[in-house]
Protein backbone atom coordinates (compact mmCIF):
# COMPACT_ATOMS: atom_id res chain seq x y z
CA UNK A 1 0.00 0.00 0.00
CA UNK A 2 0.78 3.64 -0.17
CA UNK A 3 1.94 3.60 3.43
CA UNK A 4 4.64 1.12 2.88
CA UNK A 5 6.25 3.06 -0.36
CA UNK A 6 6.46 6.20 1.89
CA UNK A 7 8.23 4.62 4.21
CA UNK A 8 10.60 3.09 1.76
CA UNK A 9 10.98 6.33 0.71
CA UNK A 10 11.93 8.10 3.54
CA UNK A 11 14.50 5.63 4.82
CA UNK A 12 16.54 6.60 1.37
CA UNK A 13 17.91 2.82 1.35
CA UNK A 14 15.42 1.87 -1.75
CA UNK A 15 14.81 4.25 -4.68
CA UNK A 16 12.18 6.46 -5.49
CA UNK A 17 8.36 4.50 -6.54
CA UNK A 18 6.04 7.64 -7.05
CA UNK A 19 6.68 10.96 -6.81
CA UNK A 20 4.86 13.92 -4.96
CA UNK A 21 4.06 16.60 -7.31
CA UNK A 22 4.05 19.51 -5.22
CA UNK A 23 2.59 21.86 -7.33
CA UNK A 24 0.20 24.82 -5.35
CA UNK A 25 0.33 22.78 -2.15
CA UNK A 26 1.48 25.95 -0.12
CA UNK A 27 -1.73 27.58 -1.49
CA UNK A 28 -3.94 25.37 1.29
CA UNK A 29 -6.89 28.08 1.08
CA UNK A 30 -6.91 27.88 -2.87
CA UNK A 31 -7.81 24.64 -3.76
CA UNK A 32 -11.08 24.58 -4.21
CA UNK A 33 -10.67 27.90 -6.81
CA UNK A 34 -7.80 26.79 -8.18
CA UNK A 35 -9.94 23.45 -9.33
CA UNK A 36 -12.37 25.53 -9.98
CA UNK A 37 -10.45 27.76 -12.64
CA UNK A 38 -8.80 24.99 -14.36
CA UNK A 39 -11.37 23.38 -14.56
CA UNK A 40 -13.51 25.98 -16.34
CA UNK A 41 -10.14 26.23 -18.38
CA UNK A 42 -10.07 22.74 -19.47
CA UNK A 43 -13.55 22.52 -20.28
CA UNK A 44 -13.12 25.82 -22.30
CA UNK A 45 -9.94 23.96 -24.08
CA UNK A 46 -11.91 20.55 -24.80
CA UNK A 47 -15.09 23.12 -26.52
CA UNK A 48 -13.34 25.86 -28.42
CA UNK A 49 -11.03 22.94 -30.32
CA UNK A 50 -13.47 20.50 -29.85
CA UNK A 51 -16.04 22.73 -32.20
CA UNK A 52 -12.75 23.51 -34.67
CA UNK A 53 -12.45 19.97 -35.23
CA UNK A 54 -16.46 19.45 -35.61
CA UNK A 55 -16.43 22.59 -38.45
CA UNK A 56 -13.40 21.90 -40.15
CA UNK A 57 -14.86 18.07 -40.77
CA UNK A 58 -18.47 19.49 -41.65
CA UNK A 59 -18.59 22.29 -43.70
CA UNK A 60 -17.29 21.59 -47.44
CA UNK A 61 -16.09 25.24 -48.10
CA UNK A 62 -13.35 24.15 -45.01
CA UNK A 63 -12.43 20.99 -46.88
CA UNK A 64 -8.35 22.87 -47.89
CA UNK A 65 -5.23 21.58 -46.68
CA UNK A 66 -5.40 25.08 -44.60
CA UNK A 67 -8.17 23.88 -42.10
CA UNK A 68 -7.15 19.85 -42.53
CA UNK A 69 -4.04 21.01 -40.74
CA UNK A 70 -5.99 23.66 -38.59
CA UNK A 71 -8.32 21.12 -37.91
CA UNK A 72 -5.46 18.74 -36.67
CA UNK A 73 -3.72 21.29 -34.54
CA UNK A 74 -6.94 21.49 -32.52
CA UNK A 75 -7.01 17.99 -32.17
CA UNK A 76 -3.38 17.80 -31.00
CA UNK A 77 -4.18 20.80 -28.39
CA UNK A 78 -7.01 18.63 -26.85
CA UNK A 79 -4.52 15.27 -26.28
CA UNK A 80 -1.75 18.06 -24.99
CA UNK A 81 -3.68 19.20 -22.60
CA UNK A 82 -5.28 16.30 -21.61
CA UNK A 83 -1.53 14.79 -20.51
CA UNK A 84 -1.88 17.56 -18.09
CA UNK A 85 -5.06 19.50 -16.76
CA UNK A 86 -7.20 16.28 -15.94
CA UNK A 87 -4.29 15.26 -13.51
CA UNK A 88 -3.55 18.69 -11.80
CA UNK A 89 -7.36 18.60 -11.42
CA UNK A 90 -7.56 15.37 -9.47
CA UNK A 91 -4.69 16.12 -7.47
CA UNK A 92 -6.03 19.48 -6.18
CA UNK A 93 -9.69 17.84 -5.55
CA UNK A 94 -8.74 14.74 -4.08
CA UNK A 95 -5.48 16.70 -2.13
CA UNK A 96 -3.32 13.16 -2.58
CA UNK A 97 0.06 14.42 -5.12
CA UNK A 98 1.03 11.38 -5.41
CA UNK A 99 2.17 9.82 -9.24
CA UNK A 100 3.74 6.99 -9.59
CA UNK A 101 7.01 6.56 -11.25
CA UNK A 102 5.03 4.91 -14.21
CA UNK A 103 2.35 7.42 -14.58
CA UNK A 104 5.02 10.33 -14.42
CA UNK A 105 7.40 8.62 -16.97
CA UNK A 106 4.08 7.99 -19.44
CA UNK A 107 3.50 11.48 -18.76
CA UNK A 108 6.72 13.25 -19.09
CA UNK A 109 6.57 10.59 -23.05
CA UNK A 110 2.98 12.32 -24.15
CA UNK A 111 4.10 15.35 -23.32
CA UNK A 112 7.37 15.25 -25.19
CA UNK A 113 6.10 13.63 -27.56
CA UNK A 114 3.52 15.83 -28.16
CA UNK A 115 5.51 18.78 -27.79
CA UNK A 116 7.65 18.05 -30.74
CA UNK A 117 4.26 17.32 -32.74
CA UNK A 118 3.10 20.91 -32.08
CA UNK A 119 6.80 22.47 -33.02
CA UNK A 120 6.04 20.56 -36.52
CA UNK A 121 3.05 20.93 -37.37
CA UNK A 122 3.27 24.59 -36.54
CA UNK A 123 6.00 24.48 -39.41
CA UNK A 124 4.00 22.25 -41.88
CA UNK A 125 1.45 25.19 -41.24
CA UNK A 126 3.55 27.79 -42.20
CA UNK A 127 4.78 26.13 -44.98
CA UNK A 128 1.62 25.89 -46.13
CA UNK A 129 1.32 29.39 -45.74
CA UNK A 130 4.25 30.18 -47.45
CA UNK A 131 2.82 27.78 -50.91
CA UNK A 132 -0.31 29.81 -50.66
CA UNK A 133 1.44 32.95 -50.76
CA UNK A 134 4.90 32.54 -52.58
CA UNK A 135 3.77 30.03 -55.24
CA UNK A 136 -0.24 30.11 -55.44
CA UNK A 137 0.00 28.89 -59.06
CA UNK A 138 1.41 25.04 -58.20
CA UNK A 139 -0.03 24.96 -54.96
CA UNK A 140 -2.75 22.16 -55.99
CA UNK A 141 0.07 20.54 -57.51
CA UNK A 142 2.63 21.10 -54.18
CA UNK A 143 -0.31 20.36 -51.26
CA UNK A 144 -1.97 17.48 -52.73
CA UNK A 145 -4.40 15.48 -50.20
CA UNK A 146 -1.46 12.91 -50.21
CA UNK A 147 1.08 15.05 -49.30
CA UNK A 148 -0.79 16.54 -46.55
CA UNK A 149 -1.43 13.67 -44.56
CA UNK A 150 2.03 12.78 -45.18
CA UNK A 151 2.71 15.72 -43.47
CA UNK A 152 0.21 15.35 -40.85
CA UNK A 153 1.53 11.74 -40.12
CA UNK A 154 5.18 12.58 -40.08
CA UNK A 155 4.41 15.57 -37.22
CA UNK A 156 2.83 12.97 -35.14
CA UNK A 157 5.17 10.04 -35.49
CA UNK A 158 9.06 12.15 -36.30
CA UNK A 159 9.18 12.64 -32.43
CA UNK A 160 8.16 8.53 -31.11
CA UNK A 161 11.27 7.42 -30.45
CA UNK A 162 13.66 10.03 -29.80
CA UNK A 163 11.17 10.97 -27.04
CA UNK A 164 10.57 7.46 -25.71
CA UNK A 165 14.37 7.50 -26.21
CA UNK A 166 14.56 10.53 -23.78
CA UNK A 167 11.98 9.50 -21.57
CA UNK A 168 13.69 6.29 -20.94
CA UNK A 169 17.18 8.14 -20.03
CA UNK A 170 15.35 10.18 -17.61
CA UNK A 171 14.11 7.35 -15.90
CA UNK A 172 16.77 4.97 -15.49
CA UNK A 173 18.52 7.79 -13.74
CA UNK A 174 18.89 6.78 -9.89
CA UNK A 175 16.28 9.50 -7.57
CA UNK A 176 17.71 8.65 -4.16
CA UNK A 177 17.49 12.05 -2.26
CA UNK A 178 14.13 12.93 -2.52
CA UNK A 179 10.50 12.19 -4.42
CA UNK A 180 9.23 15.84 -4.59
CA UNK A 181 9.05 17.13 -7.67
CA UNK A 182 8.57 20.68 -7.69
CA UNK A 183 6.18 21.63 -10.30
CA UNK A 184 2.96 20.62 -11.34
CA UNK A 185 3.30 17.83 -13.74
CA UNK A 186 6.54 15.56 -14.73
CA UNK A 187 8.51 17.86 -16.00
CA UNK A 188 12.01 17.37 -17.72
CA UNK A 189 14.30 19.49 -15.42
CA UNK A 190 12.26 19.06 -12.30
CA UNK A 191 12.94 15.59 -12.88
CA UNK A 192 16.75 15.83 -13.26
CA UNK A 193 16.65 17.94 -10.69
CA UNK A 194 16.07 15.47 -8.31
CA UNK A 195 18.18 12.73 -10.09
CA UNK A 196 21.46 11.95 -7.68
CA UNK A 197 23.47 11.24 -10.44
CA UNK A 198 25.74 13.05 -12.79
CA UNK A 199 23.22 14.51 -15.33
CA UNK A 200 25.65 16.03 -17.83
CA UNK A 201 25.26 13.26 -20.40
CA UNK A 202 21.30 13.73 -20.58
CA UNK A 203 21.18 17.26 -20.29
CA UNK A 204 23.28 17.82 -23.36
CA UNK A 205 20.90 14.98 -24.99
CA UNK A 206 18.26 17.21 -24.07
CA UNK A 207 19.72 20.42 -25.65
CA UNK A 208 20.37 18.36 -28.99
CA UNK A 209 16.78 17.56 -29.12
CA UNK A 210 15.94 20.95 -27.96
CA UNK A 211 17.61 22.15 -31.34
CA UNK A 212 16.26 19.18 -33.59
CA UNK A 213 12.95 19.67 -32.18
CA UNK A 214 12.10 23.48 -31.27
CA UNK A 215 14.91 25.53 -32.30
CA UNK A 216 14.85 24.02 -36.21
CA UNK A 217 10.99 23.88 -36.95
CA UNK A 218 11.56 27.70 -35.33
CA UNK A 219 14.03 28.54 -37.84
CA UNK A 220 11.95 27.31 -40.11
CA UNK A 221 8.97 28.96 -39.68
CA UNK A 222 11.04 32.53 -39.48
CA UNK A 223 11.92 31.79 -42.88
CA UNK A 224 8.67 30.87 -44.37
CA UNK A 225 7.54 34.02 -43.05
CA UNK A 226 10.36 36.13 -43.91
CA UNK A 227 9.45 35.09 -47.40
CA UNK A 228 5.93 35.16 -46.99
CA UNK A 229 6.24 39.09 -45.78
CA UNK A 230 8.46 39.61 -48.63
CA UNK A 231 6.34 38.14 -50.91
CA UNK A 232 3.41 40.18 -49.49
CA UNK A 233 5.16 43.91 -49.75
CA UNK A 234 5.46 43.62 -53.11
CA UNK A 235 1.79 42.78 -53.89
CA UNK A 236 0.71 46.23 -55.97
CA UNK A 237 -3.01 46.42 -54.27
CA UNK A 238 -3.48 47.60 -50.74
CA UNK A 239 -6.12 45.05 -50.47
CA UNK A 240 -3.72 42.17 -52.11
CA UNK A 241 -1.79 43.12 -49.16
CA UNK A 242 -4.23 42.72 -46.78
CA UNK A 243 -5.87 39.46 -47.54
CA UNK A 244 -2.69 38.05 -47.92
CA UNK A 245 -1.51 39.05 -44.67
CA UNK A 246 -4.83 38.57 -42.76
CA UNK A 247 -4.62 34.52 -44.07
CA UNK A 248 -1.38 33.80 -42.15
CA UNK A 249 -1.71 36.45 -39.13
CA UNK A 250 -3.40 34.03 -36.82
CA UNK A 251 -0.84 31.43 -37.14
CA UNK A 252 1.50 33.73 -36.64
CA UNK A 253 0.33 34.75 -33.34
CA UNK A 254 -0.52 31.23 -32.04
CA UNK A 255 3.30 30.43 -33.42
CA UNK A 256 4.40 33.24 -31.46
CA UNK A 257 1.95 32.62 -28.14
CA UNK A 258 3.74 29.10 -28.52
CA UNK A 259 7.53 29.76 -29.01
CA UNK A 260 6.89 32.87 -26.78
CA UNK A 261 5.78 31.24 -23.76
CA UNK A 262 7.50 27.58 -24.33
CA UNK A 263 10.77 30.22 -24.13
CA UNK A 264 10.03 32.19 -21.14
CA UNK A 265 9.45 28.86 -19.38
CA UNK A 266 12.60 27.07 -20.15
CA UNK A 267 15.10 30.04 -20.07
CA UNK A 268 14.38 31.28 -16.96
CA UNK A 269 16.97 30.77 -14.33
CA UNK A 270 17.92 27.05 -13.21
CA UNK A 271 19.84 27.97 -10.33
CA UNK A 272 16.96 29.96 -7.97
CA UNK A 273 14.50 27.90 -5.84
CA UNK A 274 11.32 27.12 -8.18
CA UNK A 275 8.53 29.48 -6.64
CA UNK A 276 5.28 30.37 -7.56
CA UNK A 277 5.77 32.09 -10.72
CA UNK A 278 7.73 29.24 -12.14
CA UNK A 279 4.78 26.99 -11.67
CA UNK A 280 2.55 29.08 -13.15
CA UNK A 281 4.50 29.60 -16.53
CA UNK A 282 4.95 26.36 -17.13
CA UNK A 283 1.39 26.18 -16.92
CA UNK A 284 1.32 29.02 -19.09
CA UNK A 285 3.31 27.07 -21.62
CA UNK A 286 0.93 24.35 -21.68
CA UNK A 287 -2.30 25.98 -21.19
CA UNK A 288 -2.12 29.60 -22.96
CA UNK A 289 -1.78 27.81 -26.72
CA UNK A 290 -4.20 25.33 -26.46
CA UNK A 291 -6.77 28.19 -25.03
CA UNK A 292 -6.28 31.08 -27.74
CA UNK A 293 -5.52 29.21 -30.43
CA UNK A 294 -9.90 28.56 -31.60
CA UNK A 295 -10.29 32.57 -30.24
CA UNK A 296 -7.95 34.16 -32.35
CA UNK A 297 -8.46 32.14 -35.36
CA UNK A 298 -12.42 32.27 -35.06
CA UNK A 299 -11.63 35.95 -34.24
CA UNK A 300 -10.05 36.63 -37.26
CA UNK A 301 -10.77 34.06 -39.59
CA UNK A 302 -14.48 34.51 -41.68
CA UNK A 303 -14.70 31.12 -42.99
CA UNK A 304 -14.45 29.84 -39.79
CA UNK A 305 -16.95 32.31 -38.49
CA UNK A 306 -19.27 31.32 -41.02
CA UNK A 307 -19.06 27.61 -40.40
CA UNK A 308 -19.41 28.30 -36.19
CA UNK A 309 -22.56 30.77 -37.51
CA UNK A 310 -24.19 28.06 -39.42
CA UNK A 311 -23.19 24.72 -36.75
CA UNK A 312 -24.64 26.98 -34.42
CA UNK A 313 -28.02 27.77 -36.33
CA UNK A 314 -28.12 24.26 -36.89
CA UNK A 315 -27.68 23.78 -33.39
CA UNK A 316 -30.51 25.84 -32.23
CA UNK A 317 -33.08 24.64 -34.84
CA UNK A 318 -32.87 21.43 -34.14
CA UNK A 319 -32.72 21.42 -30.36
CA UNK A 320 -36.73 22.66 -30.94
C1 LIG B 1 -4.65 14.20 -36.89
O1 LIG B 1 -3.62 13.42 -37.43
C2 LIG B 1 -3.29 12.23 -36.71
C3 LIG B 1 -2.11 11.58 -37.38
O2 LIG B 1 -2.32 11.38 -38.73
C4 LIG B 1 -4.51 11.33 -36.64
O3 LIG B 1 -4.22 10.19 -35.87
C5 LIG B 1 -5.68 12.08 -36.04
O4 LIG B 1 -6.83 11.28 -36.04
C6 LIG B 1 -5.93 13.37 -36.79
N1 LIG B 1 -6.99 14.10 -36.08
C7 LIG B 1 -7.97 14.77 -36.68
C8 LIG B 1 -9.01 15.37 -35.80
O5 LIG B 1 -8.02 14.92 -37.87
Amino acid sequence: GRKVKKIMVGTNLTSVVEFILLGFSDLHNFQGFLFGIFLIIYVSILIGNGLIILVTKVFRALHTPMYFFFGNFSFLEICYTSVTLPNILTNLWTHDRSISFLTCAIQLCFLLILGSTECLLLTVMAYDHYVTICKPLYYPLIMSHKVCVQLVVGSWTTGIPVMIGQTYHVFSLPFCDSNKLDDVFCDIFPLLKLACSDISVIEFSVYVVAVLFVMTPFILIIRSYVKIITTILKLPSNTGKYKAFSTCSSHLIVVILFFGSATITYSRPKSNNSGRTDKILSLLYTIVTPMFNPMIYSLRNKDIIEALKKLLQWLGSSSI
